[in-house]
């Protein structure tokens, strides 16, 4: 989002409130941005507010009274890169429908150069009146993405569907359409790997390891913002994340998981290979569950597939990155990985450096490709780490 320029335009619903938050999350993400208001707007947030918040004036009538100033709204359709109008009331929705202008915010509209985006906010009869529906699809028809309203809590008491979406929703859907727009990911698919796996020893125990997950999420999403379609093949963790271009697929077992695999990668372009998957299996899963009989208690393991390596046999054009985790001689192993699983590049990380592996928010990586370039990292949060690796992906 940074030095995007996002217009925003505010209608006068009792969701105005929520838009000082707003803002604030487009500004933190780079933003720049300018906002105008219909009068009505003004009695829901102040364009005090408004105005302090986006380090911008706000505009809201044609003219400046005191100095008969003229706002140029064919000057704020030049200048924005989106323009988001939420709230969108009914009121405001039907104007834009039908073209009236008889407000600084519907008359930019009917000027705008850019995209349009907007998150209705009405009280549920209202927002499933059929009238409401018609100029929605009206709107929609003339090019303008509809964020949809949630259901919940509405002012008026009652509850249903017309909560407008949530600020952070909100930006999500903005960074979703510069991501299918501009991102360096768009049009390609990606086959990520997460978690930990669950090996089966009876109906009520497993052998797993610590692996949260983390990583492989933050990949996943910023795959997504790169405008990437991506498969997330996860095994059992809390974590979860939402995207009509994610299909998340949760699995149990390295078999599982490799199972998946096989049936998707052939389609892929990159394939991000961070789970931390069991390398043995107990050799026998018996029906019943064990019982405590013996002193000692004797469990046989057979190796796992080693998936990785399968989808680096299988690979065709793909781009194959893979993850090692390692205690001693990172670089030296993480070489030896890169060759015998035919990779284009290896995230190598030891748990030798304080701050890094399964249980922290942090990570510390080195980067080795297949030209034997070396690359080390700083320690950070894992989404910034994830940053780094679809950066570096995207270069090879
Ligand atoms: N991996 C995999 N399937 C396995 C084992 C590992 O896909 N059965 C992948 C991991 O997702 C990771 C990479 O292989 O991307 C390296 O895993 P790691 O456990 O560090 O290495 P191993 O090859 O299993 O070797 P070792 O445990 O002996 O270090």
């Amino acid at each position: 989002m940074q030095g995007k320029r996002i217009l925003l335009g505010i209608t006068g619903g009792i969701a105005a409130y929520k838009i000082a938050f707003l803002i604030r999350l487009l500004k933190k993400s780079g933003a720049e941005v300018k906002c105008i208001m219909t009068p009505a707007s003004c009695d829901f947030i102040s364009p005090l507010v408004v105005s302090t918040l986006s380090e911008n004036p706000v505009g809201v009538e044609f003219w400046n009274k005191q100095t008969g100033e003229w706002t140029n709204h064919v000057e704020y359709g030049l200048w924005a890169d989106l323009f988001l109008i939420a709230p969108l009331t009914a009121n405001s929705l039907s104007k834009m429908a039908h073209g009236s202008c008889d407000n600084l915010l519907l008359a930019t509209y009917l000027s705008m150069k850019c995209p349009t985006i907007v998150a209705p906010a009405m009280d549920l009869d209202m927002y499933a009146h059929p009238s409401t529906l018609r100029n929605m699809a009206i709107i929609e028809k003339d090019g303008v993405e509809v964020i949809p309203a949630e259901n919940g809590q509405l002012a008026s008491g009652l509850e249903g569907d017309g909560r407008m979406a949530e600020p952070e929703t909100i930006l999500a859907a903005i960074e979703m359409h510069f991501a299918l727009k501009e991102g360096r990911l768009k049009g390609k698919k990606v086959l990520i790997t997460a978690g930990p796996t669950y090996e089966a020893l009876d109906p009520v125990r497993f052998i797993g390891n610590h692996s949260s997950g983390k990583m492989g999420f933050e990949l996943a999403s910023k795959c997504l913002n790169e405008g990437a379609e991506v498969i997330l093949i996860t095994g059992p963790t809390n974590l979860t994340l939402k995207n009509n271009r994610l299909q998340l697929v949760r699995i149990k077992s390295a078999e599982e998981m490799l199972s998946k695999v096989k049936e998707h990668w052939s389609k892929q372009d990159y394939g991000i290979f961070s789970a931390a998957v069991a390398d043995y299996r107990p050799t026998i899963v018996s029906d019943q569950k064990i019982k405590k009989n013996d002193d000692n208690l004797h469990i046989d393991f057979v190796k796992n597939p080693d998936i990785l390596a399968w989808a680096g046999q299988h690979k065709t054009a793909q781009k194959l990155v893979g993850f090692a985790l390692e205690t001693n001689n990172a670089t030296g192993y993480g070489m030896k990985k890169l060759q015998s699983k035919n990779l284009d590049m290896i995230v190598i990380n030891t748990l030798e450096d304080n701050g890094a592996g399964f249980a922290h928010d942090t990570n510390k990586i080195s980067i080795l490709d297949s030209h034997n370039n070396l690359l080390s990292f700083e320690l950070k949060p894992k989404s910034a780490v994830a940053e780094d690796i679809v950066d570096y992906m995207i270069k090879l």
